[in-house]
């Protein structure tokens, strides 16, 4: 049988003491990612048995079942990996004004300010899943996107820059499920500027890996 890919959770300690998302929060948020973690392991392990057993095949419910839902784990495991790495406590309010992220903002948007008025906006929108800020590898050019769940709406192959998750598992030990732009604001008081640059700037995708 091939050897199946084992991934492991990260740690994520440096979102202790963030400012209006509490430790208590994070904690919770932290196991149910652990969850996709062991989610995508045992997929990937039975898949490779069914395979392994000359069982693969699409006119099997329980293997098309399996398959359906590797979408969801595995981006259920990396936006969450993408997520916790783009907050951090003391963080700037915003990208430095001569920045390259400023600029590239600038350029899609018109200003800073203006794109992050669409991606609150986004926030705001019915329905669980996450806002991302994308960069096209093709063309450079940032654009705001809703993903429903976690698989519907990834622009294939697009680099995510900032990821915001507003499922709402994300903020309800700390708002209410009516209070979802408190939560918002408060995941604007936490971003990690300097790592939105660093992904804007690199071509591979930057995220802590789960290997
Ligand atoms: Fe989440």
């Amino acid at each position: 049988m091939a050897r199946v890919k084992t991934y492991k959770e990260q740690a994520f300690d440096q979102l202790r003491g963030l400012d209006g998302i509490s430790d208590a929060q994070i904690a919770e948020h932290l196991t149910l990612y652990a969850g996709y973690v062991k989610q995508v392991n045992a997929l990937n392990q039975q898949l490779a048995e069914r395979l392994a057993q000359g069982k693969a095949s699409g006119k099997d419910p329980e293997f098309a079942e399996l398959t359906r839902r590797l979408g969801f784990e595995y981006n259920g495991m990396i936006l969450h990996e993408y997520y916790f790495s783009n907050l951090r406590k003391a963080a700037d309010p915003s990208p430095g004004r001569h920045s390259g992220l400023a600029q590239a903002l600038s350029d899609a948007f018109g200003s800073v300010e203006a794109w992050q008025t669409d991606f609150q906006a986004m926030g705001e929108m019915r329905g669980i899943g996450w806002v991302i800020l994308f960069q096209d590898p093709a063309t450079d050019r940032l654009t705001n996107h809703w993903v429903t769940l976690h698989q519907d709406g990834v622009p294939a192959g697009f680099k995510p820059l900032l990821v915001m998750d507003v499922w709402e598992h994300a903020f309800m030990r700390d708002y209410k499920a009516t209070e979802k732009m408190k939560y918002v604001d408060a995941f604007f008081r936490n971003i990690d500027w300097s790592m939105v640059e660093r992904r804007l700037r690199e071509e591979a995708a930057v995220r802590p890996a789960a290997a």
